[in-house]
């Protein structure tokens, strides 16, 4: 599948360094949700689920985490550790976060409000409902 990530414009001096994020400038959809995770523990595997109708930017503010992404064409997995990208995540992508380091905050932004009914928790309706049969190892990220 293919992996969008957002390089995300740092304004730096010698203060130290920001960075805005905006609808429509460098976040390609209309904010409505911002929630971050942090004080994760190193064993725990997070996500585990896709979104019918939901498109998310995840950025990692502080240390690292690992993501299993699979729109159906097979799992594929991104590491992301720097804040000034962003990994987009749009609707209908089975999504798994693990390895977090102790110091991680990662920050999600999201087009719609939290909707529990939203989820797909089950990996074989997931791939039902987009679609697609898996059959093969982990699949090559571009
Ligand atoms: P959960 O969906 O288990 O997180 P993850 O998929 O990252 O493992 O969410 C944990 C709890 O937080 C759960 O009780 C639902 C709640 N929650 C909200 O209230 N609002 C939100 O925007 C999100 C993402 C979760």
């Amino acid at each position: 599948m293919d992996i969008e990530r957002i390089q995300l414009q740092q304004h730096g001096d010698n203060r130290g360094m920001l960075i805005a994020l905006e609808k429509d400038r460098n976040v390609p959809f209309e904010i409505r949700r911002v929630y971050y995770l942090f004080a994760t523990k190193c064993d725990v595997h997070r996500g585990m689920h896709a979104h019918r109708n939901l498109n998310q930017l995840a950025v990692t503010v502080r240390g690292s985490v690992t993501f299993l992404l699979d729109d159906g064409s097979g799992p594929c997995e991104v590491v992301l550790n720097d804040p000034s990208q962003g990994l987009l995540l749009r609707r209908m992508v089975w999504r798994e976060m693990y390895d977090f380091t102790e110091d991680c905050v990662l920050m999600v932004l999201a087009d719609q409000l939290y909707d529990p009914a939203d989820y797909i928790t089950d990996y074989a309706l997931f791939l039902h409902e987009v679609g697609h049969a898996y059959q093969g190892d982990m699949a090559a990220c571009q």
